[in-house]
């Protein structure tokens, strides 16, 4: 992800999430966060989908995934989170770790699916509608 991209990730993003990140958001994780990795995905040159991750030491925690809302089911999803996790085993992460809403049926699934076992769980973690996330974790 590059400065120029946050425009269409700002799309994504509110198409994506109950509580958006904000433009300053994309652009400080861009320019001050030596830890973070973002990668876009592109259909003929317009984003579709991104993930985030931030790498420290040998841990990876996932920060987003997500796909507009028109490409999703066609395993876009699956592809962007292998292709970060790819990125975070070779910067020498050894485990990865993120939260999910316990709603979340999607995206739990997908993790699932890419091997993330359910660690715990964090009461409360979404301001929005207070709602419990779920920590989960893969050994990479
Ligand atoms: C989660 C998300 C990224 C999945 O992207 P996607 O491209 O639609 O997913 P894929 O087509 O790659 O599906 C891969 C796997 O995810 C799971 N999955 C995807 N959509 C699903 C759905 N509607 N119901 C249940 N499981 C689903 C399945 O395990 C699926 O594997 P399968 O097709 O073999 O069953 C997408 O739904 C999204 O952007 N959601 C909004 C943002 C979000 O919640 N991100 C996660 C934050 S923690």
């Amino acid at each position: 992800m590059r400065e120029e991209d946050i425009d269409q990730i700002l799309i994504v993003e509110h198409e994506s999430f109950t509580l958006p990140w904000s433009r300053e958001a994309f652009y400080n994780e861009l320019n001050h966060n030596q830890y973070a990795v973002y990668i876009v995905l592109e259909d003929d040159g317009k984003i579709i989908g991104y993930g985030g991750v931030w790498i420290v030491l040998d841990e990876a925690h996932i920060t987003n995934i997500a796909i507009l809302p028109q490409y999703r089911g066609r395993k876009l999803g699956e592809a962007l989170l292998k292709k970060v996790l790819e990125v975070a085993m070779e910067k020498g992460a050894e485990t990865a770790t993120l939260e999910v809403r316990v709603s979340n049926t999607p995206a739990r699934s997908l993790y699932r699916k890419m091997g993330f076992q359910e660690g715990g769980i964090r009461k409360k973690y979404y301001t929005d509608n207070q709602e419990d996330g779920i920590v989960m974790w893969v050994k990479l």
